[in-house]
This record gives C-alpha cells, structure tokens and sequence, in this order.
C-alpha cells in the first residue's frame, strides 16, 4: 500500500480526542505535539507522534513529507455554503456601499432573487464548472469538506440541478461535499402572491423526490421576516423529517424571531447565524443539545457590527462551529482563516477554540467526525501544512493565505 511520512511539523496539531463535538474547556484542547508526525497509507493515518518515533517506521517505499519550520492540522471543515450558484452580486455589493441595507435590495428584487434568476438560466455543466472553480478556491484555503447547500433554484428541477452539481463536485474534485436542501431559501417571483402555494410545492413535490433520489442529507430554511415565519418552518421541517432528512436551520440572522427556540424545538443538528439571538435562545439551544454554527464572514462582509455572541455560547456548554456561510451576497469569502481572524478579534473566541470549532465539530455536526476533523489513527489524511510555526498564527495574520499543502486522503491536491 502507497505509504506517506509527514514529518518535523513544528506543531502538529491533531484535535486528538473523543470523536464528538467538543465544548467548554475541551474546545482548547488542541493535542498538539512538536515535531510531530505521522504515517499514513490507503488515505488513512496509521501511527501519530513525536518525529524520532515515527521516522524509524519509515522505509524504502514511504514518501517523505518534510514540514519543517510549518503547522499541520485537519483539514478545515466548512459546515455552512452556499457553493452553488451563477452570477454574481457586484451591484448589490455597491449599493451597500452607498447605504443601502441587505433588506431593502431584497426588497426592490435584488438579493437572492437576483441569484435565482441567473442560477435558473445556468444549465447544469455551465454550474458545475463555477462551482469547480470555487472547490479550487477552497481548497487552496486549507478546506478538504463543505456542507453545501441548494436554494438558489426554487423550482423542483433547479433544486434538482443544484443538488446534482453539489454531488458532482465531491466526485470530480478532491473537495468532498455534504449536500442540504434549501428549497425554503426564499419566496421566487411567480409565487409572490401564493407563498402557501410554494410552500405546498416543496413539501409535496420536491421533498419526495430530493429524499427519493438521496440528493439530500440535511433540510435547511431562512426563518426570517419576509422570507418563512415560524408557523411555515413548522410545517416544512417536520414534512423534512419525515422523509428522514436532518435539520439545519437558518435562524435569527438579521431579526429575532425566535429561530434559535424552533430550533430547540425541532431537534435541528445546528442552528446558524443567530447574530440576534438573546439569553432565551442560548440557554433553549443548551437544552436541546444543538451546535450553533457561527458565520462571522457575513457579518462582516453585511457591514453588520452585531456579531454572534461566541462568548455567551461558549460559556452555556454549546459546542459551536465556525463556518463561512460563502455565498454571493452576505458572504463571498471560502476562506476558513479569515473566519479565524473574525472569531478571535471579533467574537473574542481563542485562537484554539477557533480551531476546534473549525475542525472537529464541524465535523461532528455533519455526522463525519468518526473519518475526519482530527489527525489520528483511523482517520483520513486529510490536512493541511501552514507556513507557519506556532497555530495562532493562523488567526492572528490575516489577509494572506498561509495554507502551503493540502492533501486529501494522503494525496496532495
Ligand atoms: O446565509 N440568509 C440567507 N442566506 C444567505 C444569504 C444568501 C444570499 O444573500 O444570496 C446567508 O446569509
Ligand atoms: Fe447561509
């Protein structure tokens, strides 16, 4: 069996530990080892530890991986996209500039419908090939898995399309793909005047076949104002969970709506956004056992101040997850470093909690961490080598992509 060595990482930090989402005090715990190493052979690691130990297993056969003077950590896990889509939200982009609010664009039929209509006119090769080339981009910034969402298609054969291509790219490049449904992404154009009409659609007619065909593991919606109220979600989640799709939810993003407690409520595996979300919403995510998925990038790139409060999960015991939510229009970033950066300076998150909540439990949350989010035996090789020495580095500099390797099942991409 085709053999590889990684050997002399400064740090090799491997998240070693029980294979679940972490939390509390557990979030710091990096297992880091200096000069650390590894072995692995088939796409999967075989032994971990110091470089003196693990050199005298080498031989002849093994390809050596020299990462002196870097870090190597698990692939980054990106539990939040929205990978496929046509087009582009350049107009919206400067219309913020000049003041406009996220709300109001989507309002005059800017904003997601924007990106409908141009995914709707994309055929299925035309948005493969766009999202190939966000897979590279991912790539390139340390991520080996995304969860990726449908939702910019809105009728039965788009969403279909959409999800095509989501299983496309986990086949046909190295970056594996967790496909959700997001048919309730937003209300399209011809059902304006008959949202129960479309809500009718997807629960009667894409949610049957989507669950038929397996094109989907999660279901998720965008509870909010002017998009589906707490009674819609009800009733599109629990159709969801009938057809044995799993729940993720897009909730208290730009309103508190009570997204985080539906959520409580449904058993959703995560709770996304929740920028807005007060004490009640916290402490019903803390009972229900749901990871809440923090997504700073959009935050950001909305020009928002009002970031999650990381802290007051952190500090209920939730085992929270750092994601990009990359999208065209609230976040058009892949990049898992720079949601580091937003985490610590932003969010006051350490930079280890940061890592762990990139890694691991995004992992855990998308039902992958018995074959990724750490560096042990078992796992995958899947890891990326930093040119850097010390892993805070990775949040501290931003702006610039210290990523130098990545491998995939212990092939470099
Ligand atoms: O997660 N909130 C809803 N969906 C995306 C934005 C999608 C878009 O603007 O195209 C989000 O921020
Ligand atoms: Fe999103």
């Amino acid at each position: 069996m085709p053999s590889i060595a990684l050997l002399h990482a400064s740090q090799l930090v491997t998240l070693a530990g029980p294979p679940r989402a972490r939390r509390g005090k557990e979030l710091s715990e990096l297992g880091i080892i200096s000069d650390g190493a590894f072995v692995a052979a088939g796409g999967k690691i075989i032994h971990v530890g110091k470089s003196t130990e693990i050199e005298k297993l080498c031989d002849g056969e093994t390809e050596v991986i020299d990462a002196r003077g870097c870090i190597v950590l698990p692939g980054f896990v990106d539990a939040h996209t929205h990978l496929v889509f046509a087009g582009n939200r350049l107009d919206d982009f400067e219309a913020r500039a000049r003041g406009e609010t996220y709300e109001q664009i989507a309002k005059r039929g800017g904003g997601i419908q924007t990106t409908v209509r141009a995914t709707r006119a994309a055929s299925e090769d035309e948005l493969c090939a766009l999202a190939k080339r966000r897979a590279s981009w991912f790539l390139r910034n340390g991520t080996t898995m995304v969860e990726a969402k449908s939702g910019y298609g809105l009728t039965l054969e788009d969403e279909l399309k959409i999800l095509r291509v989501i299983q496309r790219v986990g086949k046909e490049t190295p970056l594996e793909t967790v496909p959700t449904f997001l048919g309730a992404h937003a209300v399209p154009a011809e059902f304006r005047e008959d949202r129960a009409g479309y809500i009718s659609l997807i629960i009667e007619e894409m949610l049957p076949r989507i669950a038929r065909e397996r094109l989907a593991e999660y279901c998720d919606i965008f509870c909010e104002r002017d998009y589906f109220d707490v009674e819609d979600v009800r009733r599109i989640l629990t159709a969801a969970k009938q057809h044995e799709l799993k729940l993720r939810m897009h909730v208290d993003q730009l309103t508190n709506g009570g997204g985080a407690k539906l959520a409580a409520e449904l058993g959703a595996t995560t709770a996304d956004h929740l920028e807005q979300t007060a004490a009640d919403g916290i402490s019903a995510l803390a009972k229900a056992n749901i990871q809440p998925v923090l997504l700073p990038g959009s935050v950001y790139a909305l020009g928002s101040k009002k970031y999650p409060d990381a802290r007051a999960m952190i500090d209920a015991g939730l085992a929270v997850i750092l994601a990009t939510d990359f999208n065209p229009g609230s976040s058009p970033s892949p990049s898992m470093p720079m949601m580091l950066s937003l985490a610590v300076t932003q969010m006051r998150m350490s930079p280890a909690e940061a890592v762990a909540a990139a890694t691991v439990n995004a992992a855990a949350s998308l039902n992958r961490v018995d074959e990724i989010g750490s560096l042990e035996v078992g796992k995958l090789a899947n890891f990326a080598i930093c040119d850097c020495e010390d892993y805070r580095e990775l949040a501290y500099w931003f702006g610039i992509s210290l990523v130098r390797d990545v491998f995939v099942r212990g092939e470099r991409v």
